[in-house]
């Protein structure tokens, strides 16, 4: 009997549920070539159910959700939803409550893609950030008094565990170790000023390490890793970091692999249900005009299926993609893609059928 998978998908808002439909359609295209199941159930979180309802998250969701082997999402963010309500709502308690420690983030740039990086081609960039995904900044501890005076005082801190450092250290070290490349890890902090956070990070870090005597282990300051991204991205193979730092060196990671149009991300829990998503947001202005681009959300597929130990599906679906933007793709852009949204999905599914 061949194997299959139940799938949870959330197209959300915006232009997700367009780049939805074309991972679906991928998605689906490759595991009748490999032999596998999917089963879906879709759910209709987002801005709409929202303000229809008042929840961002109806109760019993994040329960119906653990049920699945996996969890596809489109885009959370809605023009009539006050900024960080469906973003802490949804996005966020799902990471949460799913315990997706970890945000893994590959950033590659793809033959015929634009970089935006003067003398740089695929053979330098090609790397993956591991950022920590339940903790630091993100946590939500911190407070605020006396609001809306002079005297006001806000508070927001950094809550870094023994436990969630290490998890996410080691995570990392065997991602780097299974990814076989430079085996080069490297650890993204602030020791030299966050002196407490990063004191435990770098000492967590140094210690796994000493298991891995293959992996070279390597530390730069976050701002200088922002420096180098720019000048030499090929000194990087995997990179591990905390939360808010993870998700500021990914988006600068994601424009030098080409910009939105192909960045994707999972959110992982290695012993639990894990969600995958493009990580260009809802992009409203381009909903309903089949001109966005899909390939960051087809990316997420395939990462998808690589997590549900579907390996060789998901390296298809990263084939077809780089045949699209080697011979298709004028550019990522929205609109400027030379195609629309249904037939950059369609080029994919027919490089994965040839
Ligand atoms: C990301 C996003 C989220 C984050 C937002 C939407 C809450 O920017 O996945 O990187 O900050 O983690
Ligand atoms: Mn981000």
């Amino acid at each position: 009997m061949s194997k299959a998978y139940n799938i949870a998908v959330i197209p959300g808002d915006g232009t997700g549920p367009e780049v939805i439909a074309e991972g679906i359609k991928v998605i689906k295209a490759v595991s009748q070539k490999y032999g596998f199941k999917i089963d879906l159930k879709y759910f209709n979180f987002g801005g709409e159910h929202y303000l229809e309802t008042g929840e961002a998250l109806p109760s019993g969701a994040v329960e119906e959700l653990k049920k699945h082997d996996a969890i596809y999402l489109g885009a959370i963010g809605h023009p009539d939803v006050k900024p960080g309500v469906l973003e802490k709502g949804i996005l966020l308690r799902l990471r949460f409550e799913l315990d997706q420690y970890i945000n893994l983030r590959p950033v590659k740039l793809y033959p015929g893609v634009e970089c935006p990086l003067k003398d740089k081609g695929p053979e330098h960039i090609d790397f993956v950030v591991v950022r920590e995904n339940t903790e630091g900044l993100y946590a939500g501890a911190g407070g605020v008094l006396k609001k809306g005076t002079p005297d006001e005082v806000a508070v927001q801190e950094s809550i870094n565990t023994r436990k969630g450092v290490e998890r996410c250290v080691r995570y990392a070290f065997e991602y780097c170790k299974k990814r076989n490349k430079a085996n080069k890890l490297t650890l993204c902090g602030k020791t030299n000023v966050l002196t407490f956070a990063f004191d435990l990070w770098e000492r967590t870090f140094y210690e796994v390490a000493k298991e891995y005597p293959d992996i070279k282990a390597d530390y730069a300051h976050v701002d200088a890793i922002t420096m180098w991204f720019i000048k030499n991205p090929e000194w990087f193979d995997v990179i591990v970091t905390d939360n808010m730092f993870g998700d500021i060196i990914t988006d600068l990671g994601a424009m030098i692999q080409g910009g939105m149009g192909i960045a994707a991300g999972g959110n992982i829990n290695p012993q639990g249900v894990s969600m995958f998503e493009p990580i260009g947001g809802s992009a409203p202005k381009y909903k309903g005009r089949n001109t966005i681009n899909p390939l960051a959300a087809i990316c997420a597929g395939g990462m998808l299926l690589e997590h549900l130990d579907e390996a060789e599906a998901g390296k298809c679906v990263e084939r077809a993609v780089m045949q699209v933007t080697a011979n298709h793709i004028k550019s990522l852009a929205a609109g400027q893609m030379g195609y629309t949204t249904t037939e950059v999905g369609d080029l994919v599914v027919k490089y994965i059928i040839e």
